[in-house]
């Protein structure tokens, strides 16, 4: 069993990963500022082996990171939409901030850093880990610095995830799956921009499969970048709203009109399928998934979180 930090433990991944960790025994230390509300942890408190820390990690200092056998660095200003709302945090969360966790890190510590597959650029083609990230956003750009920040030192992993589908404790509608689902019920018609353009999908609870795995195979996976994600699952927006109208009537609009979010790749998965790797949950099962959520949830909004900021 391990000691655990998740820093954004809080979050839409923090909270899943957190879930499970503890399910399987490992002692689990939340940190996060919170900016998202507390009810997301509330079901982790009568954990014996889970703490929470309110904490911001611009911030953090040495004591906050002692001890820990692996550190899961997921907080930071996450999705186009947040980062452009307030560039300034997306620059001192995203990269300072992880600058200075990595200052205080023990050499033998493990620190696995969340990140994406979001900058591999807009020009269409087929990317793996040997591509050269052309982030095309500041999203995309302060998660690239603060990856290789990260990977500069010995002893960290880093994954490159798909954007991701599903429910969570913290839901974010924002994720193009949840989005395209919940206005397919909501407002019964999908704007779509830059409809060919071509993104990369996993579900959730795949993703938290990925991280596992770095406890696991530990050895294989250290020192080392993965695309996380399935080479089934790369499909160009209008390709995903159709595969959701065969779920939800609703009317697709293809307005010919650019996206400012203009990623457009099709990522390979080859180096973590061949560490044993495979997504389980299909884009149809997330479908249904989140049909079953809307049916009854309403989002909370960006603008109220970035306020906390
Ligand atoms: N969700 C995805 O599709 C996806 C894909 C690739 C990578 N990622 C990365 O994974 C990580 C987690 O993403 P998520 O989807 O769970 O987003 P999220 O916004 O739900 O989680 C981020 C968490 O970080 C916390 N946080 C933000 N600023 C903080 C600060 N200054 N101090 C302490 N905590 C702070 C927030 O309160 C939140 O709980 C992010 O780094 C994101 O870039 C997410």
């Amino acid at each position: 069993m391990y000691n655990i930090l998740i820093t954004g433990g809080a979050g839409y991944k923090g909270t899943k990963l957190t879930e499970v960790f503890l399910q399987e025994g490992h002692k689990v230390t939340i940190l996060d500022n919170f900016m998202f509300g507390f009810n997301p942890v509330l079901g982790f408190v009568d954990y014996h082996n889970c703490t929470i820390l309110k904490r911001d990690i611009r911030n953090i200092c040495e004591a906050d990171l002692k001890g820990f056998d692996f550190i899961f660095h997921l907080a930071g200003i996450s999705g186009y939409p947040a980062c452009e709302a307030n560039p300034h945090a997306a620059e001192v969360v995203n990269v300072n901030s992880t600058k200075k966790i990595v200052s205080f890190l023990a050499k033998e510590q493990v620190l696995v850093y969340a990140s994406t597959t979001s900058f591999y650029g807009s020009s269409g083609e087929i990317k793996d880990e040997n591509s050269v990230p052309e982030p095309v956003s500041l999203y995309g750009k302060t998660k690239y610095e603060a990856e290789k920040i990260c990977m500069e030192r010995e002893n960290s992993i880093a994954l490159r995830f798909a954007t991701l589908f599903g429910v969570s404790r913290r839901m974010r509608c924002d994720l193009l799956v949840n989005d395209f689902v919940y206005k397919a019920i909501n407002e019964r018609s999908l704007v779509l921009f830059d409809s060919k353009s071509i993104r990369t999908y996993l579900h959730l609870k795949d993703a938290v499969k990925a991280y596992k795995m770095t406890l696991t195979q530990t050895d294989k996976m250290i020192n080392s970048v993965f695309n996380v994600g399935s080479n089934d699952m790369n499909f160009s927006k209008l390709e995903l709203a159709k595969r959701i109208n065969k779920h939800v009537d609703f009317k697709i609009i293809d307005s010919d009109l650019p996206d400012f979010d203009s990623r457009n790749f099709v990522i390979n998965y080859d180096k973590i399928n061949k560490l044993g790797y495979n997504a389980d949950i299909s884009i149809d099962e997330g479908i249904r998934e989140l049909i079953k959520l809307y049916s009854f949830y309403k989002p909370f909004s960006l603008y109220q979180a970035l306020d906390c900021l």
